[in-house]
């Protein structure tokens, strides 16, 4: 079958080549792709979110099923735009529709959605410009830290964590009054602040039936001993050590159960991805946030370690029949390291010409910023490319990693040395 991988990170790359192993892939197309996915498929130009012209390569090149990487067309609803069309509703599409991608497009949907479940997660209220005094009353009435979040989706920036009572004032008219994060921050949500160690949990669905796919924990600051500003992502880890089976049976009957039932009984249609990001409090998970599709770099150490056919579970998925799909996972540890490009995850500059993959052995090298221009492989984004080694555990596929990091150059070339620190 001809299968779309929409997006250009190191996610998609990750994903088109595991279906590119598939016996039943014939072609395989990604739009609009990076450097890493050229080499494995076709990459085509067009924008994830530009609808009319996916519609276009759709019917052109006969796919049969379309997998989304990124949230953007989730939220905007391109899973409805193929449902109500004519010549594309017969077209599966990997990724829910819009009503239930509202779990990542809307923080206060999301917290209204886990209170309505019973699924364990902060405790909070949420405020409008309307409402700015009570929203200081609130803040008041909490210990710091505060924890703000902008409802709407804000490109990874729309949390703040703040320790001064004033400070959080500030932000949060910031954020109501003079729209610090656009439309995005119209509401705020307020929530308690959870202390503890981070994870996140991925499962499948086929909107009735669940699978879970390993875990994973993702390096989010830019600097060493998670300092500096947040990230896409700097590197992560599969399996998280701390997640035992009796921790782990935790999260499926308190979270991953109740939220699949959820999204049935409030009528969410969902085929899709769900990325549960966790916080282990005592000896307990919690909700942080819900995203409708694959973590990035999580992705690039989960896939990795799925050595079932991704093209048949992607199926069961889209057929309801995920139930009927036996997920073989391969037990080593899988680790990632990402280089990003000097100065991100501020302003950074393009088109420094990569060197040295070629020389990378024993790991996977994903491409996320990367592109082909005359002939080279030059940077395209702030994230650049991770490199994935498997170990017995996290410190021997961590090494393996680093080892072949320092074989690959670019002018500005920055990693985090210090992945599982904490652990
Ligand atoms: P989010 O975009 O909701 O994932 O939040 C970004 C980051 O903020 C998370 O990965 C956590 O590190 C942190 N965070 C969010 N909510 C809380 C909370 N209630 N308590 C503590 N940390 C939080
Ligand atoms: N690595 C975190 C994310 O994909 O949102």
């Amino acid at each position: 079958m001809n299968i779309l991988v929409l997006g250009s990170g190191g996610r998609e790359h990750a994903i088109a080549l595991k279906i590119s192993q598939s016996p039943k892939t014939t072609k395989l197309f990604v739009a609009p792709g990076n450097a890493g996915t050229a080499a494995i498929a076709t990459n085509i130009e067009v924008g994830v979110n530009d609808f009319k012209a996916i519609k276009q390569l759709v019917l052109s090149e006969k796919v049969d099923l379309v997998v989304v990487g990124p949230e953007d067309p989730l939220v905007n609803g391109i899973h409805d735009f193929f449902l109500n069309d004519e010549l594309l509703k017969s077209v599966p599409v990997i990724g829910p529709q819009k009503a239930a991608a509202a779990l990542e497009g809307s923080k206060e949907f999301a917290k209204q959605f886990m209170m309505r479940h019973n699924i364990p997660t902060a405790s909070y209220e949420s405020f409008k410009a309307e409402t700015l005094e009570k929203g200081y009353a609130f803040l008041e009435s909490l210990q710091p830290p505060y924890v703000l979040k902008a409802d709407g989706l804000a490109a990874g920036k729309g949390v703040l964590i703040l320790q001064d009572l004033e400070e959080a004032k500030n932000e949060l008219k910031s954020m109501l009054v003079d729209s610090k994060f656009g439309n995005a921050s119209a509401t705020v949500v307020i929530e308690e602040f959870l202390d503890g160690i981070e994870l996140s949990c991925f499962v499948l669905t086929d909107g009735t039936h669940y699978k879970i796919l390993p875990t994973a924990k993702d390096y989010k600051r830019i600097g060493e001993g998670d300092t500096g500003l947040n990230t896409g992502g700097m590197g992560a880890i599969s399996p998280v050590p701390f997640a035992d089976a009796e921790f782990m049976q935790k999260i499926e009957q308190r979270i991953v159960k109740p939220t699949v039932e959820g999204l049935k009984k409030d009528n969410l249609p969902y085929v899709g991805f769900i990325f549960i990001g966790l916080i282990k409090v005592g000896d307990d998970p919690k909700v942080i946030e819900y995203n409708v599709r694959m973590g990035d770099p999580e992705t690039e150490v989960v896939m990795p370690r799925l050595q079932s056919d991704l093209v048949e579970v992607l199926l069961a998925m889209a057929n309801g029949t995920l139930n009927q799909i036996d997920l073989k996972i391969d037990n080593r540890t899988a680790t990632t390291v990402m280089a990003v490009s000097g100065g991100y995850p501020e302003a950074y500059e393009k088109g420094m010409e990569i060197s040295g993959t070629e020389m990378v052995e024993g790991s996977l090298v994903f491409h996320a910023g990367t592109k082909v221009s005359d002939g080279k492989v030059v940077t395209n984004g702030g994230r650049v490319l991770a490199i994935t080694s498997f170990g017995n555990d996290f410190k021997e596929a961590l090494k393996q990693s680093y080892q072949n990091m320092e074989k690959i150059q670019f002018e500005g070339m920055y990693y985090r040395k210090d992945l599982g620190f904490d652990l």
